[in-house]
């Protein structure tokens, strides 16, 4: 097979992008408080702030949006929906959320007491600040060569099972309501986690009675890499080993605007009932009547045919060999990114290429600052300005260990020519490295400050 297989689609309909000259670009910036999530669309070139709901649905999807049954209860497309989550997840109940952090909020408002922990190989933004609103304390325990850069090896995602096991033997299973891993593990990079880790897990959280959730978002990249990478796996579809996946689980929720290639939906599934009647009413208060949750019928149709698109092997082929094939690039510039290369983004290390910024004044802040300013380009930081928080014990800021820049691909958005200009001017940037300064943070909202802080250049 290719490195990096062509697009197993043509193009039938066009949406125009413009780059802005750069003296807009900087007045752009300082009206959005330097905040690049307050940057309009219309003045990106190349908008790689995030894969999630960016992604481009098929002919097959749009057709399903006009079969969409908009009856408020039991709806046909609910069923269409239903059968296509028993095929791929198999679990005995599920309820659908507008996106994944509905489903992470209500889950959290269940099960999480005050004190409780939560341990995960990372969790994402969206999940720790639901787990911490409901007084939970996220605990990521992620293998240690999840943060050697370059180190290359095939599931960097995977959690630490010695950690987790100890974790939960220091803390006690009755402090922790359930557990969790995030297929891929995009806090870390988009790596994925093996099939072995994944069993291994739920096997520990099993042996101590606790309950084991997968945060799904990218199950079928993870499935694809396990295809791939894993010994035993190579005859394997990427539906067989999703159903493998996730009858190790009790329960999962998936942010569908990832994998399921929708521009809006997500889910919450269990097994036990109780929890689910629970769920069931959490929901109708924030969402909506359990068999469309906060979605329109079309949403669940086009939820449902993206769900089997999206475990496609060609598909899956060229998604994962364009992020390779972006990643080469980049680092043929000389700039160290995460290796290998994840699903579905490209990490690049600010840290290490802006050295001389502190983290106090966001190393990843700055590079995202100059994307934008030299190219147009729109990435999202994931390093201080996302993670670091207050010791709850001491108040001390605990810092990242990683400053990083995540580039993400939309799904079946942009081309090789745009991938390229993405190089080029991350060449350019590298060799105005120098005189790239830091930030200070002059507004922040208590919990997820990333998505509405604004900064001043320190
Ligand atoms: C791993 C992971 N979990 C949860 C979420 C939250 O999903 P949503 O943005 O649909 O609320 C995301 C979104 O990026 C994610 O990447």
């Amino acid at each position: 097979m290719s490195k990096h297989p062509a697009e197993p689609f043509r193009i039938k309909m066009v949406e125009p992008i413009e780059l802005i000259p750069r003296s807009q670009r900087e007045k752009a910036m300082k009206e959005a408080g330097y905040n690049l999530f307050a940057i309009p669309a219309k003045d990106v070139y190349i908008d790689l702030l995030t894969d999630s709901g960016t992604g481009a649905m098929s002919q097959e999807q749009w057709s399903s949006i006009m079969l969409g049954d908009e009856s408020y209860a039991g709806a046909r497309s609910y069923f269409k929906l239903k059968s296509v989550m028993d095929e791929v997840f198999g679990f005995e109940y599920f309820v659908p959320t507008h996106q994944g952090r509905a489903a992470e909020n209500i889950l959290a408002s269940l099960l999480v007491q005050p004190g409780s922990y939560i341990p995960s190989n990372m969790h994402f933004d969206t999940t720790e600040g639901n787990l911490r609103a409901a007084g939970g304390r996220p605990v990521n325990l992620i293998n240690a060569d999840a943060f050697d850069i370059s180190k290359d090896v095939p599931f960097k995602g995977n959690m630490d099972t010695k950690k987790l096991e100890n974790f939960i033997i220091e803390k006690k299973p009755e402090n922790i309501p359930f557990g969790c891993i995030t297929i891929t593990n995009n806090a870390g990079g988009g790596q994925p986690v093996s099939y072995a880790n994944i069993k291994e897990v739920a096997s520990i959280y099993k042996k101590y009675s606790i309950p084991f959730f997968i945060d799904s978002c990218r199950f079928a990249e993870n499935c694809y890499f396990i295809k791939m990478r894993e010994p035993g796996f190579e005859d394997h579809s990427p539906l067989e080993i999703a159903k493998m996946i996730f009858s190790l689980s009790d329960g999962a929720w998936m942010s569908a605007k990832k994998d399921a290639i929708v521009n809006i939906g997500g889910f919450l599934a269990v097994n036990d009932e109780n929890l689910f009647q629970d769920i069931s009413n959490a929901l109708i208060l924030r969402e909506g009547f359990p068999t469309y949750g906060g979605l329109a019928g079309r949403d669940l149709e086009a939820l449902a045919t993206g769900l089997i698109e999206g475990l496609q092997e060609s598909y899956l082929a060229y998604r994962i060999g364009q992020t390779a094939y972006l990643s080469e690039k980049i680092k043929e510039k000389g700039v160290p990114i995460i290796e290998p290369p994840g699903g579905h983004a490209v990490y690049l290390d600010a840290g290490s290429l802006l050295p001389h910024i502190s983290q106090s004044e966001f190393p990843g802040q700055a590079l995202t600052a100059a994307l934008y300013l030299e190219g147009g380009i729109r990435g999202v930081e994931i390093g201080s300005v996302m993670f670091a928080h207050p010791d709850p014990d001491t108040g001390e800021i605990i810092y990242p260990k990683l400053e990083l820049v995540r580039l993400a691909l939309p799904r079946r958005v942009y081309t090789q020519s745009h991938l390229d200009y993405v190089a080029d001017t991350i060449e350019k940037i590298i060799e105005k490295r120098d005189a790239i300064g830091g930030y200070k943070i002059t507004y922040q909202p208590k919990l997820m400050r990333h998505f509405t802080c604004r900064f001043e250049p320190a």
